[in-house]
């Protein structure tokens, strides 16, 4: 397991919180106007949870992290909102409850194997109801190149960090890929570490990628470029960036 989930949680925590606003509100328009309850695979430290509770839905997250689940739990109690948080496998797990819509961001699905992204799939569509929208947010590529870092600053009361997180190889016959994520304290009561790690992913073609959703109980209604601020509709075969998935439960 990646230790930045499981070691260095408060670290992530300030690098990856940024305002979800204008994403929960466009997510909000692919759930559907009746939508109450939302699955979150892999839900880390809350963040998303936290802003759909406050948009009056009723959140449930899994994570198999316990130290993510109890930072979670702090984070929306701080924040006086409820949402459901359990310990749990996204490619095993048995819930006693059905979701209105389900979403993973920020590629949090490459981590999975794709013998295991199967198995997540099948259980997520035991978990949500007819029809219902699967929001997932996976990078698909068609090409070895690599882009420069992604490089961003973020500060919480007086811990600052610069972030940088890099592309180091993608081997599109094996289809693995490897990241390498660079967090630097600049200032605060850790200001001088350095965390460092390399984490193997699986490399998503757009074919693999249709393949794997034409295997699957779901079927992919649209695709967005999840990289682009207004998140502009693009063709199912697009390849190239961080996309977001529309997928419809059976
Ligand atoms: C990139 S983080 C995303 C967290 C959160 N969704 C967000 O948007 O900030 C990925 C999360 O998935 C969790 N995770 C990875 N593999 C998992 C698995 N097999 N089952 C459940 N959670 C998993 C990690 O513990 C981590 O919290």
């Amino acid at each position: 397991m990646t230790r930045l989930y499981t070691d260095e949680v408060e670290l992530y925590d300030i690098a990856f919180t940024w305002d979800l606003e204008d994403e929960v509100s466009w997510l909000l328009e692919r759930f559907g106007p009746s939508c109450r309850t939302v699955l979150e695979p892999g839900s880390g430290t809350g963040r998303m949870l936290e802003a759909l509770a406050l948009r009056g839905l009723a959140p449930c997250g899994i994570d198999s992290s316990p130290a993510m689940i109890a930072f979670s739990r702090a984070r929306l109690s701080d924040a006086g909102v409820h949402a459901g948080v359990m310990l749990a496998d996204m490619t095993n797990f048995e819930l006693d409850a059905r979701f209105d819509a389900a979403v993973c961001p920020i590629n949090t699905l490459s981590h999975l194997t794709e013998e295991e992204f199967a198995s997540h799939l099948a259980r997520v569509a035991e978990h949500v109801e007819p029809g219902a929208r699967y929001l997932v947010q996976v990078g698909v590529f068609d090409d070895d190149q690599r882009p420069p870092p992604n490089e961003w600053e973020a500060e919480r009361d007086g811990t600052a960090l610069r972030i940088e997180w890099a592309l180091v190889d993608r081997d599109l016959d094996a289809r693995r890929e490897r990241h390498r994520s660079r967090i630097e304290v600049l200032s605060g009561p850790r200001e001088g570490d350095v965390f460092e790690e390399v984490h193997e992913m699986t490399a998503w073609t757009s074919s693999a990628w249709r393949a794997a959703i034409a295997a699957s109980p779901f079927t992919q209604l649209a695709a967005y470029d999840g990289g682009d601020r207004s998140r502009p509709e693009v063709e199912l075969e697009h390849s190239g960036g961080l996309m977001w998935h529309e997928l419809a439960a059976p």
